[in-house]
């Protein structure tokens, strides 16, 4: 087992803080968006101390925007170097991806081409915001579904060739990579066995929207049998790596996705016969 397996979790969603504190699910660790919390006080503020103090946490961002043109919002990069400090993470992500230009936010997580040209751009900065939060960062696959007449090669060796030119580590989307092997064609198995285990740090499964021709990363559904499959081929590839599930959209209640994620255990188990995670029976108060 890997120093960094941290087991099954949740995405910290607002409507479940009362609940999370109440009823301690069996939930190894949360994520939350970093953006939320990017505030003086109040109510956001005091759940995740409480949370923290019971969980591990991992802080997972939407807005670097690594892959633009534009400058570095350093003003960000301040904010979020500020809430690691006070949340004292295992680890903190963001997206390959950018989403906007000149200043002007898109509010989606569009993809790069898949040039030599972006390699360079997006390896440089994601190495100039390590060295500034001064720790390796996790990049995301997003789902895609336009493309782009510069691209030269595939969105794995992509991702993996700036993965090794930034060294940092990786968030694979397993949701992700369904829908976009979908979208675009290709093979998902494939696009697994390309990547590097070594980098390869978490995962996120959710569920999509699909409209036979195309699929949308809406993450307002459960996982669906094909994601399933996929992250089951995952778990062998990669054996035991952090797991879980983001859900957006259509929020259920806290009970039915720790449900869910038993569905995640229960898969990981059967691949791996020896893994075993932390419950709440174990859990020792953590402290940030
Ligand atoms: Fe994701």
């Amino acid at each position: 087992m890997t120093d960094h397996f941290l087991g099954f979790g949740l995405g910290l969603r607002t409507q479940h803080f009362h609940d999370v504190l109440e009823t301690q699910p069996e939930v190894d660790w949360f994520e939350i968006i970093s953006e939320n919390f990017m505030v003086a006080g109040g109510k956001p503020k005091y759940y995740l101390h409480q949370i923290r103090e019971r969980y591990p946490m991992v802080m997972h961002g939407v807005s670097m925007s690594i892959g633009s043109t534009d400058p570095l919002d350093m003003n960000y990069l301040q904010k979020l170097k500020s809430l690691i400090n006070e949340v004292q993470p295992e680890w903190v992500s963001d997206h390959l991806c950018w989403t906007g230009l000149e200043g002007v936010n898109s509010h989606d997580l569009l993809p790069m081409p898949y040039t030599e040209e972006a390699i360079d751009h997006v390896a440089a900065r994601i190495r100039q915001v390590q060295d500034y939060l001064g720790r390796q960062m996790l990049i995301e696959n997003v789902s895609s579904y336009i493309s782009y007449a510069e691209s030269r090669m595939t969105e794995w060796e992509f991702y993996s060739e700036v993965v090794e030119r930034a060294d940092c580590l990786m968030l694979l989307d397993v949701n992700n990579i369904y829908v976009s092997s979908r979208n675009h064609d290709f093979d998902a198995e494939a696009y697994l066995n390309a990547i590097n285990p070594a980098r390869v740090r978490q995962f996120h499964l959710a569920g999509h929207s699909d409209f036979g021709t195309h699929v949308i990363d809406t993450h307002d559904h459960d996982v669906p049998d094909p994601v399933w499959a996929l992250y089951r081929k995952a778990i062998e590839r990669f054996g035991p790596v952090s797991t879980m599930i983001e859900r957006d959209d259509n929020i259920p209640a806290l009970t039915d996705l720790v449900a869910e994620l038993d569905i995640a255990r229960g898969i990981a188990a059967d691949v791996l016969p020896d893994l075993t995670t932390r419950t709440s029976a174990t859990r020792e108060p953590v402290s940030a």
